[in-house]
């Protein structure tokens, strides 16, 4: 699809991402300082949300609260849908997609694996990427059509095609002891087929991990559009590919270069 037919603004659609990127950057990382600051201080409040196993902590609604403020101030007709706030609607053709806080299992452990992750989407398209991870000081961004990179330098997907030789990540849904459909029959089938196995504890990493080719390729069901919007597009602007593996459970995908896709799609229990 031609990205410049579908603007209608006046401003130049590449002057808009451009501004957009930057204050997604800007605010991701402003996020990330706050988790640093707080993170293994032993006095963090949490709380439960759908399951015991589904934590939320102050610093997940903190920053959720800060990218909105910034969102509304600077971007009073986009739209947002944030993890902990859910949606807030505006008139205008642009989306923020947010998770303040992807990973809070392990933040709120002390494991030091969790990220910011902040995608933007024109009439329903993503248009731009950026995850932060404020432990290890990464900033993967994407622009639709642009390319992906990591700290400023261009990133690309592995090129490995036998699973034998390949490291995959997954997860498991915060419903795994309540929802039969909970990927344990898929990581039976598919882990002894694999070099190694991974599970970050953040959907948004793996996905940039996949993209950077620290990871040959990754799987999971059960992901939310906040978990997913950024990482996305930073996978397939590296080269890779996403594929939908069922439709029952909310987002359920796989990521990595399109061998690997395949070979993992075979493998994967049928709904
Ligand atoms: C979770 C993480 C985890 C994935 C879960 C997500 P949260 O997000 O990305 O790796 O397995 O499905 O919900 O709750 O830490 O933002
Ligand atoms: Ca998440
Ligand atoms: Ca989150």
């Amino acid at each position: 699809m031609n990205i410049r037919r579908k603007f209608s603004n006046s401003e130049n659609e590449s002057d808009i991402r451009r501004r957009i990127l930057q204050h997604a950057i800007e605010w991701a990382m402003e996020a990330g300082k706050l988790q640093r600051e707080k993170f293994r201080s032993g006095h963090i409040k949490m709380d439960t949300k759908s399951s015991i196993h589904d934590v939320v902590t102050e610093v997940d609604k903190a920053c959720e609260d800060l990218i909105i403020g910034h969102i509304s101030s600077h971007y009073p007709s986009h739209s947002v849908l944030g993890e902990e706030t859910g949606e807030h609607q505006s008139t205008g053709d642009w989306e923020w997609v947010v998770d303040p806080l992807d990973g809070t299992n392990n933040y709120s452990q002390g494991l030091p694996l969790f990220c910011v992750s902040i995608g933007v989407r024109y009439k329903g398209e993503t248009q731009v990427g950026v995850v932060y991870v404020p432990y290890l000081d990464e900033l993967y961004t994407a622009t639709l059509g642009e390319g992906a990179s990591l700290n400023g330098r261009f990133i690309r997907v592995s090129r490995k095609t036998v699973l034998d030789e390949c490291v995959l990540a997954t997860g498991f849904p915060y419903d795994k002891g309540t929802n039969p459909i909970n990927n344990l029959d898929n990581f039976s089938a598919i882990v002894p087929n694999l070099r190694g196995i991974r599970r970050s504890g953040s959907a948004a990493y793996d996905l940039c991990c996949v993209a950077s080719g620290w990871l040959d390729g990754y799987w999971e069901l059960n992901l939310k559009p906040w978990d997913v919007c950024a990482g996305e597009l930073i996978v397939a602007e590296a080269g890779g590919c996403i594929q939908s593996f069922r439709d029952d459970r909310n987002i359920s995908i796989v990521a990595g270069n399109k061998a690997v896709v395949s070979a993992v799609m075979d493998k994967l229990v049928k709904p």
